[in-house]
């Protein structure tokens, strides 16, 4: 298993991982946007044959009137390699490249109310807070918590 940069490569592994992990999908034309404009930010996980087991997409936010943060869009990890700290890997790098590549002051995520496992993942893991919740954020009304983690410190 081999953590690295993302490149235009992976984007249909990282399409394939999105859609086996989660059911907020995008066009890989969305994917390209990532990593054709902020190539520092997003990586996958690959296998030994190279293929891609996981992966984060990320970006910096483009609303003028915030601070400078990043923003994770997406991140899954395929079932089989769960639980061997590939996305704190993951999360850890996306965060480290916004703050020394982009001076981003906070990087901020939505996640479901009921997704246990990533809300451990960053809550205790990697230290976001909840900043607010946002009632019926998802497509089938399950709210999010909107999460930041400070990286100026
Ligand atoms: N139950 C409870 N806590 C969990 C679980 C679980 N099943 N899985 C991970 N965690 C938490 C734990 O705190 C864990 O730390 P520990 O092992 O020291 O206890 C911590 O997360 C880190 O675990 P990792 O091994 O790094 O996480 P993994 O590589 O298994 O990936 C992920 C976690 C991405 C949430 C994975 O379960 C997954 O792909 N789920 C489906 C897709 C998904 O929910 N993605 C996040 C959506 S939000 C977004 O994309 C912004």
């Amino acid at each position: 298993m081999n953590v690295r940069q993302a490149r235009a490569q992976d984007l249909l592994g990282m399409q394939n991982c999105n859609l086996h992990n989660l059911p907020e999908n995008y066009q890989l034309k969305y994917y390209l946007y990532h990593i054709a404009t902020w190539p520092q930010l997003s990586f996958v996980a690959e296998d030994d044959k190279g293929r891609i087991i996981g992966y984060v997409l990320a970006k910096m936010d483009e609303e003028p009137s915030d601070a400078l943060h990043g923003h994770i869009t997406s991140l899954s990890v395929m079932r089989k390699y769960r639980r061997l700290g590939i996305a704190e890997k993951l999360m850890r790098l996306s965060q480290r490249a916004m703050a020394e590549a982009f001076n981003a002051q906070y990087v901020s995520l939505h996640v479901r109310r009921g997704n246990i496992a990533a809300l451990n993942l960053y809550r205790d893991n990697l230290k976001f807070s909840v900043h607010e919740i946002e009632a019926g954020y998802y497509a089938d009304g399950e709210d999010a918590y909107a999460m930041r983690l400070d990286l100026r410190k």
